[in-house]
Parts: structure tokens; C-alpha cells; sequence
């Protein structure tokens, strides 16, 4: 598991092991707009500030996934502990 921070609020937000960013997001009333939650579309690509994200997704390009500023909050994880989110 890892955590999100919400750059905006500082709210830091636990994801499990069986539960996206997405759906934990939602959780907590912040509600991200999404379409195929498969990591296809690029709807739900969110700002990332900080951390190293585990890119699952097939929207972003290597070398947009390489840039880390990025992510597909519906599949995509994390690599180290925390991620910081432009939200
Ligand atoms: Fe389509 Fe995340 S909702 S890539």
C-alpha cells in the first residue's frame, strides 16, 4: 500500500492494496472525471507534484510516464510511499 497527498488541502489519503487512487479519492468526496477506468482514455490524468508513480496505464507516452508529472489516477500506483497530487 501507499498514500496520496492533496497538494491543495495537505489531506493524505491511504490506497490499499486491493483499491485504486481513484477509488479511494472517491471515498473521501473528491470525485475525479473518469470514463474507462482501464487506463486507456487519459480522462481521470491527474498533476503529480511528487513521488514516483507505477504508470499502468496505456494513454500517457514513455516519455510523458518518464517525466513523472503525471497520472492515470484509475489504474496507475505507486512506486514509492507517497504521492502528492495537483489537486
Ligand atoms: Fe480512462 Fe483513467 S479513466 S485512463
Amino acid at each position: 500500500s501507499f498514500e496520496v497527498e492533496i497538494a491543495s488541502t495537505g489531506q493524505v489519503i491511504q490506497i490499499g492494496e486491493n483499491d485504486t487512487i481513484l477509488n479511494a479519492l472517491e471515498d473521501e468526496g473528491l470525485f475525479i472525471p473518469v470514463s474507462c477506468e482501464e487506463g486507456v482514455c487519459g480522462t481521470c490524468v491527474t498533476r503529480l507534484l511528487g513521488g514516483e508513480a507505477d504508470h499502468k496505464d496505456v494513454f500517457l507516452t514513455d516519455e510523458e510516464k518518464a517525466q513523472m508529472d503525471q497520472i492515470a489516477v484509475c489504474c496507475s500506483r505507486a512506486k514509492s510511499p507517497r504521492l502528492i497530487l495537483g489537486l
